[in-house]
């Protein structure tokens, strides 16, 4: 299960094994629910044992968590610390009671003064509770305009596959449901491709926010599928703010995770750390993705 997520991860994100982030990268956007919590798990290069949480770019002013401990919390904000292998380690951010207010751009890093001198950047938006299932996490989210393209990951082979919006139970919740290898309808289209990571794949061109919702993929019939996954979509607006000075800098990806055991789980790590089954729901580990940073 954590070598999917590993591979997923390097799928989604596409910066597994890459140490540098390259000017103008894209910025991953994360949504949480209002009320609810969520964390976000930054795999940085060691650069240092102070670990921030910040606001923006980490200016003095910016700072909302800075601690040389593994723990810290101020109000809302918190930061763990997590060893992961040689030369890198995990700064798990949380930000509890999530408001209309934390929507914006954060940076966690590692350091050894002022600033941190490996980090990661993402972007928070604040949404309704509807997608979230109950649970409180941050849930990776596409802009619109975007080709957005999910792995049905850890399935069983068959000949039939689907696509399906929500839970299939009415004919029009059906998408797409094949023999074939590829198929399409309009801007879906689902694809096996042999010898893949993943096999099959969904794709879904120039996401428009209403695509927003959940989707279940997988193999056999739509409506009494053999195996399937379940992923949720949301789809924002591009970050409006430019994004200024993107520099070359050690970075790494980074996971939401279910929220109330919040500072301890993680979604996936490009190390592949353990995590409880219980804290992995199917539908989560693809949500998120990671950044895109
Ligand atoms: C958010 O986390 C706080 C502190 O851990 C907890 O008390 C609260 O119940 C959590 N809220 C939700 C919606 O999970
Ligand atoms: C979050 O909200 C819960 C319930 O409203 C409250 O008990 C808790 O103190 C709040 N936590 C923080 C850190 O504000
Ligand atoms: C991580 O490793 C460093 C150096 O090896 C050590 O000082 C620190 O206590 C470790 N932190 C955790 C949380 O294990
Ligand atoms: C999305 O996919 C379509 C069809 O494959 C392609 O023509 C288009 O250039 C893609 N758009 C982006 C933003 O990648
Ligand atoms: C799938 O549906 C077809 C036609 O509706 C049916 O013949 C077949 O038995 C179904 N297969 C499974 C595995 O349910
Ligand atoms: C961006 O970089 C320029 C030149 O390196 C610097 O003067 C400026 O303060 C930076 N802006 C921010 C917001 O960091």
């Amino acid at each position: 299960m954590n070598i999917h997520h590993v591979l997923f991860f390097c799928f989604a994100s596409a910066l597994c094994g890459g140490n540098t982030r390259l000017v103008g990268a894209k910025l991953s956007i994360y949504t949480g629910a209002e009320g609810g919590n969520g964390s976000i798990n930054c795999h940085l290069t060691l650069s240092g044992s102070r670990k921030f949480f910040c606001k923006d770019e980490c200016k003095v002013e910016d700072i909302l968590v800075k601690t040389d401990g593994d723990r810290a919390q101020s109000g809302r904000f918190s930061v763990e610390y997590r060893n992961e292998s040689s030369g890198r380690g995990i700064v798990t951010v949380t930000i509890t009671n999530l408001t209309k207010s934390d929507e914006g751009r954060y940076r966690c890093g590692l350091g050894g003064t002022l600033v941190p001198d490996s980090y990661t950047d993402f972007e928070v938006r604040i949404s309704d509770a509807a997608l979230f299932d109950g649970k409180s996490r941050f849930i990776h989210s596409d802009t619109e305009g975007e080709n957005i393209t999910f792995p049905c990951s850890g399935m069983v082979y068959r000949r039939r596959k689907f696509l399906c919006k929500d839970e299939c139970k009415k004919e029009e919740d059906i998408l797409i449901e094949t023999d074939q290898d590829r198929a399409e309808n309009g801007r879906y289209s689902i694809e096996y491709i042999k010898g893949s990571v993943f096999g099959l794949y969904v794709t879904i061109t120039q996401a428009t926010r209403s695509d927003a919702g959940w989707y279940k993929c997988g193999y056999g019939n739509a409506s009494s599928p053999e195996s399937y996954h379940r992923k949720p979509i949301i789809v924002v607006r591009a970050p409006t703010t430019p994004k200024p000075n993107w520099t070359l800098r050690p970075f790494s990806t980074s996971v939401p995770s279910a929220s109330t055991q919040a500072t301890t789980q993680s979604l996936s790590s490009s190390s592949g750390s353990s995590v409880p089954p219980s804290a992995l729901p199917e539908t989560i580990q693809q949500s998120t993705g990671v950044e895109y940073i």
